[in-house]
């Protein structure tokens, strides 16, 4: 874990309420693995809530990039970061997502939950023969993200929005269904990463349950300190509670327990 000095590169509006920063920070590039997170130390606010944690979107030649929505006093002060500021991050922080899965891997993003599967869906890529295929589900078409980045890598992306402005109408599930149903059919080994929010997460975690699939689970919780020391980013799970900044932020299905 380091705390690093970060110059920013790029901070550009993604439509939708969406964001993306690129910043240089070439020692937490070198140890981030898909799924841990950044705490970010966001200027212009007060000393008791000036870190925000955000996922990985991406990493690599030094450049450190997040991809998020302006949803609160914390991500609206980060919104004003521009291009040649200077930031503090921490991190790598948390535990992420496998390296590699064996036969398909499904990965399940909802909204800005997909923030993670970019890095995920290049790591697994890079170091299996793993075939890598995208769920995305939004309310509308503008919180289906980075759509292009990800077909840029060769994989398969099935969208889905609520108002049927793209891809499947209804939720993400919709596709994920079908295609849980086609590899089961035929016996093909898949396993399931997800990010997202709650109802999606616990959806899923029944989906990889019940087929028999390994089910990776990021779970998007309220964090404070980022380190374990404030257990506000309490998870239940099949051992007791567990905190989202240590044990998690990604979880097998099977251990997690739904309130
Ligand atoms: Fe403080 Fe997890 S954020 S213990």
């Amino acid at each position: 874990m380091t705390d690093e000095k970060c110059s920013v590169l790029e901070h550009v509006d993604v439509g939708g309420g969406y964001r993306r920063l690129k910043v240089a920070s070439p020692a937490i590039v070198k140890d981030v693995q898909a799924g841990q997170f950044v705490h970010v130390r966001v200027p212009q606010l007060d000393e008791s809530s000036l870190r925000r944690p955000f996922s990985v979107f991406d990493a690599g030649d030094g450049v450190l990039t997040l991809l998020y929505k302006e949803v609160g006093r914390g991500t609206k002060a980060l919104g004003l970061v521009k291009a040649g500021d200077e930031i503090n991050i921490l991190g790598p922080l948390g535990h992420g997502f496998p390296s590699k899965a064996s036969g398909t891997a499904l990965l399940v993003g909802g909204g800005y939950g997909v923030a993670p599967l970019y890095l995920l869906a290049k790591t697994l890529l890079k170091s299996s023969s793993a075939k890598v295929k995208l769920f995305v589900g939004g309310r509308t078409a503008a919180d289906i993200l980075a759509l292009d980045e990800f077909r840029q890598l060769g994989i398969e992306v099935f969208p889905a929005t609520n108002d049927g402005s793209l891809g499947e109408k209804g939720l993400v599930t919709v596709p994920l269904d079908k295609e849980i149903a086609a590899l089961s059919a035929s016996s093909a080994p898949f396993e399931i990463f997800a990010c997202g929010p709650d109802p999606m997460l616990k959806a899923v975690s029944e989906r990889a349950i019940s087929s028999g699939a390994k089910g990776w689970i990021s779970m998007d919780r309220h964090m404070i300190c980022g380190v374990g020391a404030c257990y506000a980013c309490i998870q239940k799970t099949v051992r007791g509670n567990s905190r989202c900044c240590i044990e998690g932020p990604v979880f097998a299905a099977e251990d997690l327990v739904w309130e």
